[in-house]
């Protein structure tokens, strides 16, 4: 028996409805925090000067450039996605291979020693050499400006506010 028209407009409808809502609940899913506002140029600078030597001199938007190298891999803000690498808040004073929820290698995981501006400078000069065995498939930043630069963003960014 084939459905009256009023059954059939009623099931179309409610079936429009579904997809509507799933479209919406799609979305928001998985509901996170909005990322912390954006530093004003004020704030940037007590937070620089704040920093020890010799990531007080440094040009944290170089470092934010230079940051565009590992976000293939890595997201900085509180609570974001492992991706690739591990997310990197809060790293700083961490013990290596230490994140929550991530899968590291043998060798970060038996590494012994804390996250601070002179162990990431070692790691990303040339991460194979500081930690033979690790998984990150990474050539190093060679510049030693655009490291410094770095450390002072990703400590800045990656720590409570
Ligand atoms: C191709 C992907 C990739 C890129 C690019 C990359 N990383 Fe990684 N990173 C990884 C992986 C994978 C690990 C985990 C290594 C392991 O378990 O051996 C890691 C680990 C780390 C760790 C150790 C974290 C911890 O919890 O101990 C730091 C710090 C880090 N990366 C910083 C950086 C920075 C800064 C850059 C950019 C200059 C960068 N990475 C670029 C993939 C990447």
């Amino acid at each position: 028996m084939t459905p009256s028209p009023t059954v059939r407009i009623a099931t179309l409808a409610l079936l429009a409805l579904a997809v509507a809502a799933c479209g919406e609940s799609s979305g928001t899913a998985t509901p996170k925090a909005p990322p912390p506002a954006p530093l004003t140029p004020e704030q940037i600078g007590v937070a620089i000067a704040a920093l020890p030597t010799p990531y007080n001199d440094a040009d944290y938007e170089n470092g934010r450039r230079a940051f565009a190298r590992c976000r293939a891999c890595h997201t900085v803000t509180p609570g974001g996605p492992n991706m690739t690498g591990p997310n990197l808040y809060g790293v700083f004073g961490r013990a290596a291979g230490r994140h929550e929820g991530y899968n590291y290698s043998k060798a970060l995981l038996a590494a012994d020693f804390t996250w601070d501006g002179e162990q990431l400078d070692q790691w990303l000069a040339n991460p194979r050499t500081f930690l033979p065995g690790n998984k990150m498939s990474f050539a190093g930043v060679p510049d030693d400006q655009d490291r410094r630069d770095l450390i002072a963003w990703l400590k800045i960014e990656t720590s409570p506010r």
